[in-house]
């Protein structure tokens, strides 16, 4: 089981039977459920059941304060299994705990009691929909195999420039407009899921444990909502929704009142849709340029008494923060948005990527709460060629110059799966596998121990192989010197090829120093400069 506990286990000695025919509970319909349909596709519990009855049940749930969030206490008996949580989300990992056993072990348990908690809070991983429209058993087997190993966050980027994919009643040309792009080949891409498509997988992924938490990036990264409503941006010029990856210029404009208005409203209809606590609002990646040319803009900054314009993104991030706040939640941004150095301090942020020089001296890593993603750590998007198992297990929050954030500042880790590059199911879960699990075990179980992880992941293949999710090999995932090196070169080739070969020889250079500043650290001089060269030729 991974992750594994991190608690105690002790044994009694006992034999405790689950018949597999199936047997009674007292607790939560909704996440009993799930331990009935996972223990039914097991072979010879093809017809287990689960009954409620609370005339003593044999399996028992019960609430208790004294248990951290997420954490459980599990009593296998003969005559009873028992436990204990404080919250939804204890009960849910409670109850994989014992699937794991069960399928590990059969129905012929040995007794014992687990006391089990994660180390942090926050264990998630993100899935981009915007740059590919994912199917519904794509997103919900995701969420399955993740929750398996105890994740807790579905971070959903669900608005980007290449796709705007939440059903919108307010703002129908959002989906009309926003939802579509052209391919390069000239045919058309896109869709949106409908609110009761996305409620049902809120509810599956809640009776998981997995909390849903929707993206919507703002101010940057909006093409495919201002292609819906040019109105927003900054000129009102026309857009398509784009079909390339990078950073595109179209931003949200911060200047008009209606454009600020129209920002809150989608954000209303998000949280309609969407219970979770906190709500993403992006902040990353947004240029300036538009803002710096509009009147408006302009205005907004002379009349808030600002700066520059990396204040303006602050005073417009404050503006959903305040919005959000009144709705009892709480804004999560990239760490673009502490370049101002004026942030809220409520916001939570997202550590992706610190450009050289952009952050004053301590500017990150001190008082405020974070979700480490660091890209060389957590980025899924680059294959393990790029982004070994081992960096995974062993990621270490610290900023660009190796300041180490504060413990407590930390709430946990999310792995990113961007899909510029994915095209199908199967590359996801490649990309996914097995280094999901180390996201899983780093994050319940704090820093451990790599060999003993790797050791136990030959079995966690094996359940990843029976239950038919795609992966890398074990040893394709933690690659390293020569062989890493020509992975890397096998891997980044045939991109370099494919934009060539639709004329955007101009990226050559940019995939080049991707590549480059990704080595670096890792490897020598003359490793670098050999890859690039054949990466060249
Ligand atoms: C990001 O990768 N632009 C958050
Ligand atoms: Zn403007």
């Amino acid at each position: 089981m991974i992750p594994a506990v991190n608690g105690s286990v002790q044994t009694t000695g006992e034999r405790v039977v689950v018949p597999a025919h199936g047997t009674t509970y007292d607790g939560d319909a909704r996440v009993f459920a799930v331990l009935e349909d996972r223990l039914r596709r097991l072979p010879g519990f093809d017809a287990f059941r689960l009954t409620p009855s609370d005339d003593p049940a044999f399996l028992v749930a019960r609430r208790v304060d004294d248990l951290v969030p997420g954490g459980y206490r599990l009593d296998v008996r003969a005559d009873r299994i028992a436990i204990h949580s404080s919250d939804d989300e204890g009960l849910a990992n409670a109850l994989t705990t014992l699937y794991w056993r069960i399928r590990e072990g059969g129905g012929d348990l040995a007794g014992e009691t687990v006391v089990d908690a994660p180390e942090k809070p926050y264990r998630g991983f993100l899935l981009d929909c915007s740059r590919r429209f994912f199917d519904l058993d794509t997103v919900t087997g995701l969420i399955e195999q993740a929750a398996l190993r105890k994740l807790n966050r579905f971070h959903w980027h669900l608005s980007d420039d290449q796709g705007y994919r939440i059903e919108s009643t307010r703002f129908p040309a959002l989906n009309e407009v926003g939802s579509w792009r052209t391919e390069m080949d000239g045919s058309r891409y896109g869709g949106f899921y409908t609110r009761d498509q996305i409620r049902d997988v809120i509810a599956f992924a809640a009776a998981r444990g997995v909390e849903v938490i929707p993206e919507l990036d703002l101010p940057g990264h909006v093409t495919a909502i201002i292609a819906a409503h040019p109105e927003v941006s900054c000129s009102g010029e026309p857009a398509e929704v784009v079909t390339m990856p990078g950073i595109h210029a179209r931003i949200l404009c911060a200047g008009k009142d209606d454009a600020i208005a129209f920002a809150k409203d989608l954000l209303d209809e998000v949280c309609e849709i969407f219970p979770s606590r906190v709500i993403h609002t992006g902040g990353d990646e947004a240029p300036k340029t538009e803002w710096e040319a509009c009147p408006d803009c302009q205005r907004r900054l002379r009349d808030e008494g600002l700066s520059d314009f990396e204040q303006l993104q602050a005073w417009f991030t404050a503006q959903i923060i305040d919005h959000l706040a009144a709705k009892g939640r709480t804004a999560v941004c990239w760490n673009e948005s502490l370049k101002s150095g004026t942030l809220d301090d409520r916001a939570i942020v997202q550590y992706w990527y610190e450009e050289p020089g952009a952050y004053a001296d301590g500017a990150i890593g001190q008082d405020r709460r974070y979700i480490y993603s660091e890209s060389k750590e957590l980025y899924f998007d680059y294959s393990p060629a790029m982004l070994p198992l081992r960096h995974v297990l062993n990621s270490r929050p610290r900023t660009a110059d190796g300041t180490e954030f504060a413990e407590d500042s930390v709430l946990g880790f999310e792995a990113a799966l961007w899909s510029e590059q994915i095209y199908d199911r199967t590359r996801l879960e490649q990309l996914a596998f097995p280094r999901l699990l180390a996201v899983s075990e780093r994050a319940w179980r704090g820093a451990t121990d790599y060999d003993d992880f790797l050791t136990r992941c030959e079995r966690e293949i094996q359940h990843l192989d029976s239950d038919g999710v795609a992966h890398y090999p074990l040893a394709e995932s933690d690659l390293a010197g020569e062989p890493q090196r020509q992975a890397i070169v096998a891997d980044w080739k045939p991109k370099i090829d494919l934009v060539r070969q639709f004329g955007q020889g101009a990226f050559v250079d940019a995939i080049l120093g991707i590549v480059r500043e990704r080595m670096e650290g890792e490897f020598g001089d003359d490793d670098i400069e050999l890859t690039l060269q054949e990466l060249k030729a």
